[in-house]
């Protein structure tokens, strides 16, 4: 078991002051912080290691290209892939889904098909999904969210309607970053698998949070962040069944991505190169192998436990708060390390700007989920996220500070 409060030491930058308090960061599912390890990591690299990747025959090229695909390994390891040429190294869920929207959509979708999708998806899950239905004239269905505050998650009961045969794909998220919602997707990917219906999750907000293992989940695609999972920002993955990936058409074109070019035509590399065209990211793609190794390190059913915990005490603490409307699941067992919420007279706008001044990081907004925000008739929620390094006294701090909102804007 961690020892939650050392692990503080781990992250440079908590300590500081914000505002004249302690710096209390509460913004995780925006972005976690970096420990100093995945930091020095990354600093080694470019000191030793920076060289370009694949191409080179010189012993820096080597080494880079070693430590490259040894974090493509790592990653594998990290999500159990049975192939590390299932891991596309990408910036992160946004590019992995407009990969697969793109690439497999092009190659798979026509007129009549249908792209299933859940109310609760984050943009990264619903525009790329938009610009391929119009290319290509399939449609959108949604699975809906149940209750006023969202509080029932995906109605299920009507899964097996939705699923009709012009159902070609059902992308869906892991876990709400407006919600907290921690979906069935082990069930979701096999009633949809029993239909022949492809499967997309996406994991920004449960790769760093929980164990994830992709052949238990079944699923065919799964995209994530390494920002999210302290790592830094501008990489994260792609996974996919090697079978569909060596079926797609190439994404973007360029070096690196080909096995034959002449004047008019080329062929393509099997994955993972056909998907990651130019030099790729490979310095923050080794310093995401380092922050794969920290997680492992504290184990990943610990931080699920630890974040979820903080949730439920937050949950618990701030349904104290008068007018308070708590977003998302009441039962802490369905809920991640985050929660959300609103004020019917206070905007989030103000409740964060006010928890700055007492040094806490918040998030307000409609969290990249306006579709379902108006279905809820909220403008956006305050979310508090939680992870490794929070601790049950932030937790006090920000009822503390939100109870003196709420007393200078309602009296
Ligand atoms: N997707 C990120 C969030 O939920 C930015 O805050």
């Amino acid at each position: 078991m961690p020892n939650w409060n050392d692990i503080r030491r781990d992250f440079p930058i908590l300590h500081q002051q914000v505002n004249g308090k302690p710096l209390v960061y509460l913004d995780n599912a925006a972005t976690a912080q970096k420990p100093r390890v995945v930091i020095d990591t990354l600093s080694r690299f470019y000191e030793r290691d920076n060289a370009n990747v694949h191409r080179g025959l010189h012993a820096l090229s080597n080494r880079a290209t070693d430590a490259f695909e040894g974090a493509r390994t790592r990653v594998a390891k990290f999500i159990n892939a049975a192939d590390s040429a299932e891991v596309i190294f990408t910036r992160g869920t946004t590019e992995s889904i407009n990969l697969v929207a793109a690439s497999w959509g092009e190659a798979n979708l026509k007129k009549g098909d249908v792209i299933l999708l859940t109310e609760m998806e984050h943009h990264s899950n619903l525009v790329p999904w938009q610009l391929i239905a119009a290319r290509t004239g399939a449609t959108l269905r949604y699975v809906p969210v149940l209750g006023a505050n969202a509080e029932g998650g995906l109605d299920l009961a009507v899964l097996d309607s939705l699923l009709s045969p012009e159902v070609k794909i059902f992308a869906f998220t892991h876990i709400s970053n407006s919600l907290g919602t921690i979906n069935p997707v082990v069930e979701l990917c096999a009633r949809a698998r029993a239909r022949g219906i492809v499967t997309v999750i996406d994991g920004a907000q449960s790769i760093g949070h929980m164990p994830v293992d992709v052949r238990a989940i079944d699923c065919d695609f799964f995209a994530f962040s390494g920002h999210k999972m302290a790592g830094v920002t501008g990489i994260g993955a792609l996974y996919g069944r090697r079978a569909l990936l060596d079926a797609m058409p190439p994404y973007q074109g360029g070096g690196g991505m080909i096995s034959n070019v002449d004047f008019f035509t080329s062929r393509w590399k099997p994955s993972p190169e056909r998907f990651e065209a130019g030099t790729p990211n490979f310095a923050d793609a080794v310093a995401l192998g380092a922050a794969c190794d920290y997680l492992d390190g504290l184990g990943r059913e610990q931080i699920a436990k630890h974040d979820a915990e903080l949730a439920a005490l937050a949950y618990q603490k701030l349904a104290t708060l008068p007018g308070i409307r708590l977003l998302g699941p009441t039962d802490p067992a369905l809920r991640s390390g985050l929660v959300s919420f609103a004020f019917p007279d206070v905007h989030a706008h103000d409740v964060v700007t006010f928890a700055d001044e007492d040094g806490i990081a918040l998030r307000g907004g409609h969290h990249c989920n306006q579709p379902m925000m108006r279905k809820l008739g909220l403008t956006g929620t305050t979310r508090a996220s939680f992870y490794v390094y929070n601790t049950p006294e932030e937790i006090d701090l920000l009822v503390a500070n939100l109870a003196k909102t709420l007393k200078f804007f309602t009296g």
